[in-house]
């Protein structure tokens, strides 16, 4: 037996359908939004790789920090036999965690991205015989399906992905994954934190250019996609602090009225001067925030491990 598999959960044209609708819905009303997962086709997911090596971009490196210097704890904790991570990319961060969870049989990476998926698992088999790999090709965000696996398990969402969800879907999502854990089984959470404003902000507009260019992708993604005449250079990069949400917005403002046509959709959209369209929100944390939001989905906080500057934070939570 192949010890890689790869099930597709993911409809063909799921992916198309679904931004057809989020475009529809989130540029005919008002305030217009689009949400963050259009900014990850090649190029956004190129332009995201190097946001994590901007001198601004902290949370990447605080994370990993962590995980150099945790993941024997929370291999411990765990005790894992199953590895499922939700959203995991090149699993370059994992790598750690995978180094020291020595009972480990099975790792389920879940990502959206094909490509990402058999990279991760080609370079994972060649260092680790014995090890099986069932990637799925799946949304993270919708009910997963997993296969029956070997308990106990760790489910990994990192990144601090969780914070691009607004509160009620956190909700949902944190239900889902608390779906998946059997007693014994555990969450291994990434949540960037609350800190200086200043710091927040630079991070979400650096001085380079990067993160406004990942900004302004999704609009090359919906040219390309549905045929739209947007030029990124009629928008610029917003990055703002909403103190009383406790997160990032990314935004892009239109630098003069404009008319955009999108034919896919039958649509032609208009902006004013000046109009903004909320691209992204990456909420930032405090423990309190967390443990209640575990708690609210039917789990405990049991750990709570910070990089040395105590940016990032990583939580383990057990089902109750
Ligand atoms: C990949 C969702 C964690 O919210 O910080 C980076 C995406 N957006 N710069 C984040 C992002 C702007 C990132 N996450």
């Amino acid at each position: 037996m192949s010890p890689f598999q790869l099930t597709r959960t993911l409809p063909e044209h799921a992916t198309e359908a679904a931004l057809r609708a989020d475009v529809l819905q989130g540029l005919t009303r008002g305030p217009k939004t689009l949400p963050p997962k259009w900014f990850y086709d090649a190029r956004g997911s190129e332009l995201f790789d190097e946001i994590t090596a901007l001198p601004e971009y902290y949370p990447t490196r605080a994370e990993r920090e962590i995980l150099l210097t945790r993941s024997p704890e929370i291999a411990a904790a765990s005790g894992a036999r199953t590895l499922i991570e939700l959203g995991s990319g090149s699993s370059d961060k994992t790598r750690h965690l995978l180094d020291e969870l020595t009972g480990l049989e099975l790792y389920v990476p879940v990502d959206v991205s094909e490509s990402a998926l058999r990279g991760a698992a080609g370079a994972l088999l060649a260092e680790r015989p014995g090890l099986r790999v069932h990637a799925l090709l799946a949304d993270f965000t919708a009910a997963l399906d997993l296969p029956a696996t070997p308990g106990p398990r760790l489910v990994a969402f990192l990144g601090g992905t969780i914070g691009n969800l607004l509160p009620p879907e956190r909700a949902v999502f944190l239900a889902s994954v608390r779906a998946l854990l059997a007693p014994g089984d555990a969450l291994l959470l990434g949540t960037d934190l609350v800190k200086d404003e200043s710091v927040l902000v630079r991070a979400y507009d650096d001085t380079a250019g990067v993160t406004a260019a990942f900004n302004k992708n999704v609009l090359s993604v919906i040219n390309r996609e549905l045929g739209a005449d947007f030029d990124p250079a009629d928008f610029g990069h917003v990055a703002r602090w909403d103190r009383e949400e406790e997160w990032i917005e990314m935004r892009l403002r239109a630098r003069r009225a404009l008319t955009v046509k999108i034919p896919e959709l039958d649509l032609v959209v208009h902006f004013a001067a000046g109009e903004e369209v909320r691209t992204e929100v990456s909420a930032k944390f405090r423990q309190e925030r967390v443990r209640t939001e575990l708690g609210c989905a039917g789990m405990e906080l049991r750990h709570w491990w910070t990089d040395g500057e105590g940016r990032f934070a990583l939580s383990l939570a057990t089902a109750v």
